[in-house]
């Protein structure tokens, strides 16, 4: 009998550390090391893969495999030990990097989730119950034209302007498509259908963790400000004051995958959600930073080619699908992320350091 357990892919990132350490909380956590065999029955386990380790304080919570989602092998070694139940397919090259490297963020971002799509597809026909998948898309698949369109369209809806101007973009909104297909359309043509994968997705806004480093985003500015304030180094921002975009903090990032895991299928009126919590320019985050740090040193540098991405996605976005459907609600506003989750995280963090 093979363990039932949740599969994290892209866990030693800002995302699933964050992941782990909240399932971690909530599910039975198996002894560390244990194998297939070894771990009981009525319990469930996450197992992890991502091409770099886990800090040791997450590791003992999980069974932690390193390497490729690109591993067809590994990936096929995984099924003939596991019973997948979920899948939380974090692994990805953000937007910065995914710009510098189309083609390996290709491969990473489409081909790695075709190949867990195709996992999940298999391990739902083979268990006679849907595999749930969860998939982080970003704001990066909106695509405003201009300044004007941007400050008409404040509150954009989940398909308004999927017109992405970057790699990483696109490669989300294509996954979305494919998430879609392999859940409602795969093997359409077949004589028998079979039972398919439970796609469902959120569309983040830029996140801030208060203990990890964003590397390779284009939302990175709001928390790069934040720890090289407590860091008491100075920072150049790469966009202008004025630019707007959501944000999240990054415990209801976790919560929104979680709770939208959870939510009954029947609840669920369309596979892809906007999720948001606050809407700020790059001004108001730095006067945020200041607040909590009134010696801090930021000035605005803007680096033109990232910052005309940064000015093609939306200053805020409409969430109340995921409000109605599945309760969707963010714990922290601005002020509460600031003063309760970050700030004080952030200071301990370099404090201890
Ligand atoms: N951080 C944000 O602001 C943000 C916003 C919107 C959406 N997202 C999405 O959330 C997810 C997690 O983002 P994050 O901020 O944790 O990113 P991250 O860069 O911190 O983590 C990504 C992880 O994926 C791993 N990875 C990359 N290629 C891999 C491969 N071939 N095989 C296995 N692992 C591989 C990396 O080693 C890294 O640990 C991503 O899908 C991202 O697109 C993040």
């Amino acid at each position: 009998m093979r363990a039932k357990v949740s599969l994290i892919t892209g866990a030693a990132g800002e995302v699933g550390q964050a992941l782990i350490r909240r399932l971690a909380q909530r599910e039975s956590v198996k002894a560390p090391h244990a194998s297939s065999q070894q771990l009981g029955e009525g319990q469930h386990h996450i197992v992890t893969l991502d091409l770099k380790p886990l800090p040791d304080e997450l590791a003992q919570h999980v069974i932690q495999v390193e390497g490729s989602i690109l591993d067809k092998p590994l990936l096929d070694r995984l099924v003939s030990e596991y019973e997948i139940e979920e899948v939380y397919h974090l692994a990805a090259l953000l937007s910065t990097r995914a710009e510098f490297s189309p083609d390996a963020a290709h491969r990473v971002n489409v081909e790695g989730t075709m190949g867990l799509l195709h996992l999940a597809a298999q391990q739902s026909e083979w268990r006679g119950i849907p595999v749930r998948f969860i998939f982080p898309s970003s704001i990066a698949v909106f695509g405003l034209p201009d300044q004007p369109t941007k400050e008409s369209y404040a509150r954009v809806r989940e398909w308004e302007w999927n017109y992405p101007s970057t790699m990483y973009g696109c490669n989300k909104l294509y996954c979305e498509m494919l998430g879609i297909y392999f859940s409602r359309h795969y093997r359409q043509l077949a004589a028998d259908q079979p039972t398919s994968l439970d796609f469902r997705s959120v569309r983040f806004p830029g996140l801030v963790s208060a203990y990890t480093l964003p590397s390779g985003g284009t939302s990175d500015y709001g928390p790069e400000m934040l720890h090289a304030a407590a860091k008491d180094v100075s920072y150049h921002c790469f966009v202008r004051e004025d630019v707007r975009i959501p944000f999240m903090a990054m415990p209801d990032a976790v919560k929104a995958l979680v709770d939208l895991a959870r939510a009954p299928h029947e609840a669920l009126s369309r596979p892809v959600y906007n999720v948001t919590s606050f809407s700020l320019s790059a001004e108001e985050f730095r006067n945020h930073v200041r607040h909590h740090f009134p010696d801090a040193h930021i000035d605005f540098v803007p680096d033109l080619k990232r910052q005309r991405i940064v000015d093609t996605w939306p200053a805020d976005l409409d969430d109340s699908a995921a409000r109605r459907d599945w309760g969707w609600s963010p714990d922290y506003n601005v002020q509460r992320a600031f003063a309760d989750y970050l700030v004080p995280n952030i200071r301990g963090r370099y404090q201890n350091s």
